[in-house]
């Protein structure tokens, strides 16, 4: 992948297959290119080279105007969270549902339900800035699975959190997981990534310098523990 105008690559020689159900971590320090393996995924950024599917889909025969519709699969949570400051949580979750034209009789029903998935039935009504920095991530969380999409990508969710709300949000993440979702999840949050022991993607520069499964956030010597 080359960026416009940019003289190198941003990754290169990339192959990875995530399977349905899998929680994979994608790690790597600053610059190496988690966000834009993200991006390729969404669809912002179209490979200039190799192919990518997700969902059965290969992601350079998509049309322009079917790339809105192509990203329902996915729910997208950010470091900065992006909720609306204006809206509460219920109106944030719901909007995500209205957007996509589900009637407003099930959003009703359904968004009191996602918010007890995420721990925040008790501050439906509340605006996210009367909310913490991990409350307002779960929000994000709610809204991003408020249309049950398979995947679930976190680009750094945790990168304004401290540890203990850093597992919190890793729970629910999780949570999601065990309900069918496929999650990919970009940090450099080590000891997350050291707790949770999933699959790990280590990106350096570009390359893919480590695929393992029930990982640690470096790679551990053999016979180590
Ligand atoms: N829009 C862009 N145009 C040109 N180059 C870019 C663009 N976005 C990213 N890059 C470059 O691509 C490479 C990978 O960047 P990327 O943002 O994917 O890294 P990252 O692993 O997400 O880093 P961080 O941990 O800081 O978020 C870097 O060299 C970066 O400078
Ligand atoms: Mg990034």
């Amino acid at each position: 992948m080359v960026y416009d105008k940019a003289n190198k690559n941003a990754l290169e020689h990339i192959s990875f297959d995530i399977p349905k159900g899998d929680f994979a971590f994608l790690i790597g320090s600053t610059g190496a290119g988690k966000t834009t393996v993200t991006r390729l995924i969404l669809r912002e950024e179209l490979a200039t080279k190799g192919t990518i599917i997700v969902d059965g889909e290969d992601l350079s025969q998509i049309k322009k105007r079917q790339i809105p519709f192509y990203r329902r699969k996915i729910g997208i949570v950010f470091q900065d969270y992006k909720l609306l400051p204006y809206k509460s949580v219920f109106e944030n979750v719901a909007f995500a549902m209205e957007v996509v034209g589900t009637p407003k009789r099930n959003i009703e029903h359904m968004v009191p339900q996602i918010l007890s998935i995420v721990g925040l039935s008790d501050k439906a009504e509340s605006l996210p800035s009367q909310l913490s920095g991990g409350e307002q991530q779960r929000v994000a969380l709610a809204r991003a699975m408020a249309n049950n999409p398979p995947i679930l990508i976190a680009d750094e969710p945790t990168g304004n959190l401290d540890p203990a709300t850093s597992y919190e949000i890793m729970d629910i993440l999780e949570r999601f997981n065990n309900l069918g979702t496929t999650v990919l999840v970009a940090t450099h949050a080590k000891d997350v990534v050291d707790k949770m022991q999933k699959r790990v993607i280590e990106l350096s520069d570009g390359k893919l310098i480590r695929d393992e499964r029930n990982a640690r956030y470096l790679r551990q010597s053999r016979g180590d523990k």
